[in-house]
């Protein structure tokens, strides 16, 4: 075949397989030409998933006869002139239009301000209809139907209508929450109405609309800068973790974007606080001269490539890190509210539903603080030992005799309150033997001594690490450690990095893995559990795992096997170190897996309860 030109529609039908990828990426680009044209309200609706109808509705400068002419063209645009260095518009490929005209049905109906009447356009499968005038309010109408009728293999590719209205919908909510001057509503035979009326300048109020009116209470807001990048925004308490990263949001002057290395910097910035799995909540705005950003990188627009890339990642990370440090013990304390109202007084129990259970990890009455469904008391590794998983789960002790309560303990120095002014307070006594109470000056602290401890264990490696090789201590005998054959080839692969830790270990024949040192810092450690998670750590581990990452999980699976105290009775003066050491260890608020390691209750919750005040 001999070169030639390509016909139009199929070019521009070439250059839709990369723009418009399903029915939401049809939204966006409609959506964000309203924006562009000056929005204050945008009406979107749906059918089928999009499939069928797609139509928004937008108040803003409308376009005259020729430039509706025009919009439909390839290539043609108001937003850029000469250069691609200055962009601060949403679109300025000048190709949406044409693009979806080649593959669907596509109607504009439009009227500038002062002007008599509409005029509309029509470009169905490339074949454009001349242009005739409307009758239409002003500001713009798109209508695309049947999207795909033209290309009938994309068609085939699309989801459920439910799978592609829950798509237009997420992306409505991110285009919503970085223009929260402008009102959205989003409606349609095939959903619920989402209305979102406009909050001006409030970012928070919109971020509210879509995520939650428990966002503020569980973020704590950011705002850095370095060198000429800015970064403002809201982060999500490790506590509050989400199971999937749809709760990021990322906006590079002022546009929504899902770029990758904005959001593997997140997640390096929570990778100690979350476990593998968990995903926190982010919103960032990141803000810089455009000419230091190329936003021209990929069609759909969602990827930027920054001049500097490492600067913004260290400034995304170093500001995360920094807020969580400052707001990171909010986490416990401000569960006091619900922990209060998980009491109950025995008159309004009496005959009633049986008390809620306390829980560790609060799964009851403050469920939207817990860490999410991801946790089990009976399945973490951090579960307290000698099956006191349930905590406080059993009846209320019912009788006066019982409350010497076996399991409670209180010696006479525990009256020694010198402490009391501490942070965390005085330890007055450990119960079920894993949960420390201490009095502070004004109110009471329930320490988690197991998660505590597995928090203090691990910055410990971290900072052992820092200052160079982790301790060991040697067996007298090495012990052998039967696994299957991968397992061993994995960890033997690994052997270096392990003895960094202190773990020294080495193959022993087939299926069999020798230990002959462990870290000293976890003492009486039970070496084959270690040693298996430790496998199992491994195989999750693949090319992109990078050499942070990699020292943190083990630290992290280490500190988890030397939490050796819980279940552990301990007297006044170890609870009192274990609190101390706490307040002076940054992020010891919640444990690795993002729980808490203390709840806080004021003493005022405590006369509420008691109907005092
Ligand atoms: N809702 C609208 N209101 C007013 N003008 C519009 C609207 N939608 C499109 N236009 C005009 O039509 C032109 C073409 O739109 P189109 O979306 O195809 O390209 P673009 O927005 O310029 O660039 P991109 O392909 O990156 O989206 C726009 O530049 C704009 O002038
Ligand atoms: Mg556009």
């Amino acid at each position: 075949m001999r070169v030639h030109q390509l016909p139009e529609t199929l070019i521009n039908q070439i250059a839709a397989g990369e723009v418009i990828e399903r029915p939401a990426s049809v939204v966006k680009e409609l959506v964000e030409n309203a924006i562009d044209a000056g929005a204050r309200k945008v009406e979107i609706a749906t059918a089928a998933g999009g499939k069928a109808l797609i139509r928004v509705i937008d108040d803003g400068m409308g376009m005259d006869a020729d430039d509706l002419t025009l919009a439909v063209r390839r290539h043609c645009t108001s937003k850029i002139d000469q250069r691609l260095d200055d962009i601060s518009t949403l679109g300025f490929r000048g190709e949406a239009l044409p693009s979806i005209g080649s593959v669907a049905r596509l109607t504009l109906r439009s009227r500038p301000h002062n002007t008599p009447h509409a005029n509309e356009v029509s470009l169905a499968g490339g074949v454009l209809a001349p242009l005739r005038p409307a009758a239409a309010n002003q500001g713009t109408t798109v209508e695309v139907r049947d999207l795909f009728f033209a290309t009938p293999a994309r068609l085939k590719f699309l989801k459920s209508d439910r799978a592609e209205t829950a798509a237009i919908t997420e992306t409505v909510r991110r285009i919503a929450m970085a223009f929260p001057a402008v009102r959205f509503t989003l409606s349609g035979p095939d959903r619920s109405t989402l209305d979102l009326p406009a909050t001006g300048e409030d970012r928070l109020a919109r971020i509210a609309q879509v995520l939650g009116a428990e966002f503020a209470a569980n973020t704590i807001a950011l705002d850095a800068a370095r060198e000429e990048v800015g970064l403002a925004g809201h982060v999500g308490l490790p506590t509050w973790n989400k199971a999937n990263s749809l709760s990021q949001y990322a906006f590079v002057n002022g546009r929504p974007v899902q770029d990758k290395q904005i959001l593997t910097a997140i997640r390096a910035a929570y990778s100690d606080t979350l476990p593998r799995g968990r995903y926190p909540v982010a919103v960032l705005w990141i803000t810089l001269d455009p000419a230091l950003v190329d936003v021209n990188v990929h069609p759909a627009k969602s990827d930027v490539r920054f001049r500097d890339p490492g600067l913004v990642r260290g400034l995304i990370i170093g500001a995360i890190r920094q807020a969580l440090l400052a707001g990171g013990d909010r986490a416990s304390p401000s569960a006091s509210v619900g922990l209060a109202q998980a009491f109950r007084s025995p008159q309004n129990a009496a005959g009633s539903a049986p008390v809620e259970p306390f829980r560790p990890g609060f799964a009851g009455s403050f469920a939207s603080r817990s860490p999410a469904g991801g946790w089990q008391a009976t399945t973490s590794p951090s579960r307290p030992l000698n099956g006191v998983g349930t905590g406080f789960s059993e009846p209320a002790q019912p009788e006066i005799a019982e409350t010497a309560m076996p399991s409670a303990r209180s010696d006479d120095s525990s009256t020694d309150l010198s402490t009391v002014e501490n942070p965390l307070g005085a330890a007055r006594t450990q119960i079920h033997e894993n949960y420390i109470v201490a009095q502070t000056r004004d109110g009471l602290v329930i320490v988690d001594q197991h998660a505590a401890h597995e928090r203090l264990v691990f910055e410990r490696f971290k900072t052992a690490l820092r200052a160079g090789k982790v301790a060991s201590q040697i067996l007298l005998l090495p012990e052998i450690i039967d696994l299957p054959e991968d397992d061993c080839d994995r960890l033997a692969e690994r052997a270096d990095d392990l003895a960094e830790f202190g773990l020294v270990l080495e193959r022993f024949g087939p299926g069999a893995i020798a230990v002959r040192e462990t870290p000293a810092m976890l003492g009486e450690a039970d070496v084959a559990g270690l040693v298996r998670d430790m496998a199992d750590e491994i195989a999750e581990w693949d090319s992109s795992t990078g050499l942070r990452d990699r020292l943190e999980a083990v630290a992290s699976t280490m500190a988890c096997h030397g939490s050796v105290r819980s279940g552990r009775r301990l007297v006044t003066e170890e609870m009192n170190a274990l609190l101390r050491e706490m307040e002076r260890t940054p992020g010891s608020g919640q444990c690795n897996h993002g729980r808490p390691t203390y709840i806080e209750l004021k003493l005022s919750d405590i006369e509420k309860l008691f109907s005092r005040r």
